[in-house]
């Protein structure tokens, strides 16, 4: 099969992280009999310094002619690098928000599960992390306050700064529909995330999702409170299989998830359309403290891999050798600096990368 990519490796650990992605792809091609063509692009604080904006129309352009993006991550240090000087517009982040919204990537699938290889990682209990868990974090990712009207302003001489969080039945009834039919194809359990007690728009979201629910008599919906739902992550995590949530809920929960699993180096990502299209990334940011040191975790990346192996090409039996290649690579006892321990043997990034291929 020939397979298009745009890549965009981005900034600070991006780069680093994306060769070794890229590296696993070119393997399995090799092994199976496929070919991986990319074509960079720029986005974040390298297109800032390069063309002025952090995502430029002919990159979106390019994006859009190809079957899937790659991406390694964007963005720097927001306290001191000269980009956060920037109008908000123009920032790193910004390109991430526009090329979601330009790609329509509506639904951002988040495994999070808890390698028997790991455990020692786990921050959690010993007995919590003994009986493990295995979750899919589904966030709805071109709505809600990421997307609202904002704006600051003096008001009666007070600085005043507004953010809008709206969601229209629309918007939620794809991403529910989503959520529930990757619940049937897992242990069949939504438990959807909000805050109906304050919110208009979750009391909108808890409506909508019940109405979809009709639809899928044998999965099991549950109502679950956003700060409920924080607490629940570290004492029960096993409790959750498919975990439906608006935008701003499920960035932060998700990274409370990737920390349970051992490190957000682990934690990938698929951002999916209606089509087959998406674009896959590590969840996690670009570690400006690491970056450049050959010391990041590639294997969310990786993972982010097949998950474009396995949803845009349906590639499942390629997708099926990476994620056994990662496992059997923990099993050997090769560790990144954020899931190292005692015992363990201490790898770089690119060193982590090799041995993944070494095994698929
Ligand atoms: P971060 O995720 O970059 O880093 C948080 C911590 O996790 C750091 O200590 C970092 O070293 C560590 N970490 C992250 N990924 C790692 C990996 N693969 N291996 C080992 N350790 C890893 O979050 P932050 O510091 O809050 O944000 C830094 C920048 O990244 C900001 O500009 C932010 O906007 C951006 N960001 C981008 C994305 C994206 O591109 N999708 C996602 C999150 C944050
Ligand atoms: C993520 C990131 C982004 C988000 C930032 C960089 C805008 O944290 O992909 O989780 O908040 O969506
Ligand atoms: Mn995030």
């Amino acid at each position: 099969m020939q397979c298009n990519l745009a890549v965009i490796k981005g900034d600070g650990i991006g780069p680093e992280v994306v060769t070794e992605a890229m590296k696993v792809l070119d393997t399995v091609g090799e092994k199976f009999g496929h070919t991986f063509d990319y074509e960079q692009i720029l986005m974040g604080g390298c297109s800032i310094d390069a063309t002025g904006v952090p995502l430029t129309d002919e990159a979106v352009a390019v994006a859009k002619s190809k079957d899937a993006v790659l991406l390694g991550s964007i963005g720097g240090n927001t306290s001191t690098s000269p980009w956060y000087k920037l109008p908000p517009n123009l920032r790193p982040e910004a390109g991430l928000l526009k090329i979601r919204k330009e790609l329509g990537l509506f639904a951002n699938l988040r495994p999070a599960n808890l390698y028997d290889e790991l455990k020692e990682a786990c921050p959690l209990k010993a007995e919590i992390a003994e009986r493990g868990f295995d979750m899919m974090m589904m966030r709805e990712l071109t709505g809600g306050l990421y997307f609202g009207e904002r704006h600051t302003e003096e008001v009666d001489g007070v600085m005043t700064a507004v953010d809008t969080l709206t969601y229209n039945e629309n918007e939620i009834r794809r991403i529910a529909i989503k959520a529930f039919d990757i619940a049937m194809k897992r242990r069949k359990k939504v438990t959807s995330v909000d805050k109906a007690n304050v919110l208009d728009s979750s009391r909108l979201w808890r409506k909508v999702v019940e109405e979809v629910a009709k639809d899928y008599p044998e999965v099991e919906l549950e109502h679950m409170l956003v700060d409920n739902c924080a607490m629940q992550l570290v004492k029960d995590p096993a409790q959750f299989d498919v975990v439906l949530t608006e935008n701003m809920f499920g960035d932060i929960l998700s990274d409370e998830a990737s920390m349970i699993s051992g490190s957000i180096g682990m934690l990938s990502s698929a951002s999916l359309n209606e089509t087959k299209f998406g674009m896959y990334e590590p969840s996690g940011g670009s570690a400006p403290d690491i970056a450049g040191q050959n010391k990041a975790n590639p294997i969310a990346t990786i993972l982010s891999a097949a998950m474009m192996l396995r949803y845009t090409f349906d590639l499942d039996k390629e997708a099926d050798a990476v994620e056994n290649a990662v496992k059997t690579v923990l099993k050997d006892g090769y560790r990144t600096i954020d899931i190292h321990s005692e015992g363990t043997q201490l790898v770089s990034c690119s060193e982590m990368g090799d041995l993944i291929c070494e095994r698929i």
